[in-house]
């Protein structure tokens, strides 16, 4: 068979601002929900790690990209603190926070990498949040003038853009679980803050239209959900978590139309979009970005408020984030999102894998043979679908470093660069290894 990835197949790797940057108030910088959140022991679950270092990336930038260089990639993914370009999060801009983006970007350029910038990886600015945050009806216009700022410094130097990174995660763990800033736990809030969340979506590409000229796009998580048996109840369990997790916003955004199953899930605490609200948030986009990690084989519980479970399959690997290690659900998703939203351009936006690592990096040498195995499975998935007829344009891995996996702390690293955190030495596990082979054979060597 021939190597299915195209020849400008673009091979990069994805972090976040809050992740990996440090010095989150330095220069001027607002404090966001990350800060507060990871500096209250109540509510992080690995006490005592924060962002405030990091991989001190904010310092070492241009090393970083020096490192990107090495490995060969072709692209990188990485977010904007919007507290460090607005401290507010409106109103003045701060040009010691929008520089450090700038200087990003141009480094990367000068490298021969190209940048792919997500506007919002869940740093929301306090500020904001004092205001209400996402439940906040004013958020979409926030979100939008914030775009407008980096829009218009960044667009054409920036031809890829994200406006969320992954609304689900920002709802289900931010408002309805509380695991994840800001901490909530409300019901009532999820439908409301995802509503608003899409509507900020909207309006932040509606301003990109008046502005910018090249790509925008959403990155939505996506777990392929399998029943666990043909009975009714696990069938009904799996279309309820499919909904929930899988269409509750790539259907507004591409249909402008919510599934059905939401108001059952969510029963009183349902909130309706009026016709406006869909019309926002239905706006052309240029691509999807996939972020794909692990399936979910599905069956009937009472667990709230989805009523759907998870069953774990006694011969799987799991990573230490207790996902299962299932490459074919990757092509099956892709190829889900071709058929059922119309073909779009597709970027796989974040893929990989925590797993315990030897300790490091004396020798210069970190084994991780799970990771690289886990890499394997996934890229060969992703041209299985292309095989198929997915247009997918690109595959970043998550993550160029081990970094800060947000309440869990330093505890998962997920990076194919090993980063001790006391030394902040950067090594090169076998996995970044195979991935520069994977990215100077375009994907050949895995045939
Ligand atoms: C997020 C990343 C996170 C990764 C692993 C994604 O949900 O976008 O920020 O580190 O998954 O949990």
């Amino acid at each position: 068979m021939s190597n299915p990835f195209p020849d400008d197949f673009l091979w990069g790797c994805a972090t976040a601002a809050y992740q990996i940057e440090g010095s989150p108030l330095a220069d001027g910088a607002g404090a966001s929900i990350w800060q507060r959140f990871s500096h209250d022991p109540r509510l992080m679950a690995a006490k005592g790690d924060t962002g405030d270092v990091a991989c001190d990336h904010y310092n070492r930038m241009a090393d970083d990209v020096a490192l990107m260089k090495r490995l060969g990639l072709k692209a990188y993914r990485f977010s904007v603190a919007w507290g460090r370009v607005l401290p507010d999060g409106i109103g003045q801009v701060n040009e010691a926070g929008l520089g450090f983006y700038e200087r990003l970007v141009d480094t990367l350029l000068a490298n021969g990498i190209e940048p792919l910038c997500t506007l919002y990886h869940w740093d929301l600015p306090a500020a904001l949040d004092d205001r209400g945050g996402w439940l906040n009806r004013d958020s979409a216009d926030w979100f939008a003038d914030y775009g407008r700022v980096l829009f218009e410094r960044l667009d054409g130097r920036v031809t890829k853009w994200v406006t969320l990174n992954e609304p689900w995660v920002v709802t289900d763990g931010g408002y309805l679980h509380g695991a994840l800033a800001p901490g909530h736990r409300n019901v009532f809030e999820a439908p409301i803050a995802s509503r608003n969340l899409m509507r900020a979506h909207g309006a932040a590409v509606k301003a990109y239209r008046e502005i910018g000229k090249h790509e925008i796009g959403l990155v939505v998580n996506l777990e392929p959900k399998y029943p666990a048996s043909d009975s009714p109840e696990d069938q009904a369990a799996t279309a309820r978590a499919a909904a929930y997790m899988n269409r509750q916003y790539l259907d507004p955004a591409i249909h402008g139309t919510n599934p059905a199953e939401l108001a059952d899930i969510f029963g009183d605490a349902w909130v309706d979009w009026s016709a406006e609200d869909l019309a926002l948030a239905e706006q052309p986009i240029d691509f999807v970005g996939v972020n794909y990690y692990t399936r979910n084989v599905t069956k009937a519980d009472d667990s709230f408020p989805v009523r759907a479970g998870m069953v774990v399959q006694p011969q799987a690997t799991y990573t230490t984030t207790g996902w299962e290690v299932f490459g074919q659900g990757l092509t099956d998703v892709l190829l889900w999102v071709k058929d059922k939203y119309g073909d779009p351009a597709i970027y796989i936006t974040e893929n990989g894998a925590a797993f315990y690592d030897p300790p490091a990096a004396s020798q210069g040498r970190v084994e991780d043979p799970l990771r690289a195995a886990y890499l394997r499975e996934h890229i060969t998935a992703v041209g299985k679908a292309i095989e198929q007829g997915a247009r997918i344009k690109g595959y970043m891995l998550w993550s160029l470093f081990d970094n800060l996996e947000w309440s869990l702390g330093y505890s998962k690293r997920f990076g194919i660069v090993h980063v001790n955190f006391e030394t902040q030495e950067r090594t090169f596990k076998d996995s970044a290894k195979l991935y520069s082979e994977v990215i100077a054979t375009n994907g050949a060597c895995l045939g």
